[in-house]
């Protein structure tokens, strides 16, 4: 795992957009995995403005969501799949055969559970994976103690997951399970970033570099990751231990 730190928020987007759209360069048929929240937003927005600049072929690429708060409609404002939506395949006129999300409403969550997990597989599995981190260290909903050999699965939110989110709402939720890609996926994925900007994240992202790895603080699978990236700007990085100290 290596650490890549950028002097604000803007710099750090720039950085990985520009990963995004090498992926795509690269590889057309490249299958894209991201976190939705606040985190990757100005990445969304720093890449599709490019892509579009630059004329990128984004009519291949094949995007994979991360999770899904269970219970909410797609088209709900915060839903992950309105943020994908909004950011993403509008922007993109991305076609719906160009994607797959996770069903919060489908009343065989297990069912969703498995086709995620075939659709990944029948795809070649996930090139690059962006994620972001919660204030428990979680990655997606892969909340503390979850095993990292999991794939897709549910899972029960923990407290702080649930009050944290509701940032994302205009109104109250209740928001109790979560479903979510597992850690066999991200440390299968060929190429992982997480990006985290602000000073809020700063404990957590010395919790994830600093600590020994560990299923109670899940971020921690990134330092098991060949190919993982964590991106972070200066107000994040600002409690990480000098090098020389
Ligand atoms: C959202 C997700 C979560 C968030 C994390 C950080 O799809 O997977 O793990 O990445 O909670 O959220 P923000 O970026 O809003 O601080």
């Amino acid at each position: 795992m290596k650490l890549n730190t950028f002097p604000n928020p803007e710099a750090l987007a720039e950085f990985v957009a520009g990963t995004m759209i090498e992926q795509l360069r690269q590889k057309p048929d490249s299958v894209i995995c991201l976190a939705s929240g606040n985190s990757p937003k100005l990445t969304c927005a720093e890449f599709t403005e490019k892509a579009k600049a630059e004329g990128l072929d984004t009519s291949r690429f094949f995007f994979v969501g991360l999770d899904e708060w269970v219970g909410l409609e797609p088209g709900t404002p915060g839903s992950c799949a309105n943020d994908f939506q909004t950011r993403l395949f509008g922007p993109l006129n991305m076609a719906t055969s160009q994607y797959h999300l996770f069903n919060g409403l489908s009343d065989d969550l297990r069912q969703e559970c498995f086709k995620m997990d075939e659709v990944i597989r029948v795809k070649g599995g996930i090139d690059l994976m962006i994620v972001g981190i919660g204030m428990n260290g979680h990655i997606g909903f892969n909340e503390p103690g979850t095993s990292w050999n999991n794939r897709s699965h549910v899972i029960k939110l923990h407290e702080t997951t649930t009050s944290v989110g509701q940032k994302y709402f205009q109104e109250r939720k209740t928001l109790d399970q979560g479903i979510t890609l597992g850690f066999a996926h991200l440390l299968a994925a060929k190429q992982v970033i997480l990006l985290a900007d602000g000073s809020a994240k700063a404990e957590v992202i010395k919790a994830a570099i600093e600590g020994a790895p560990d299923e109670d603080f899940p971020a921690t699978v990134m330092q098991l990751h060949p190919n993982g990236i964590i991106a972070v700007d200066a107000a994040a990085e600002s409690l990480l231990t000098p090098k020389n100290s």
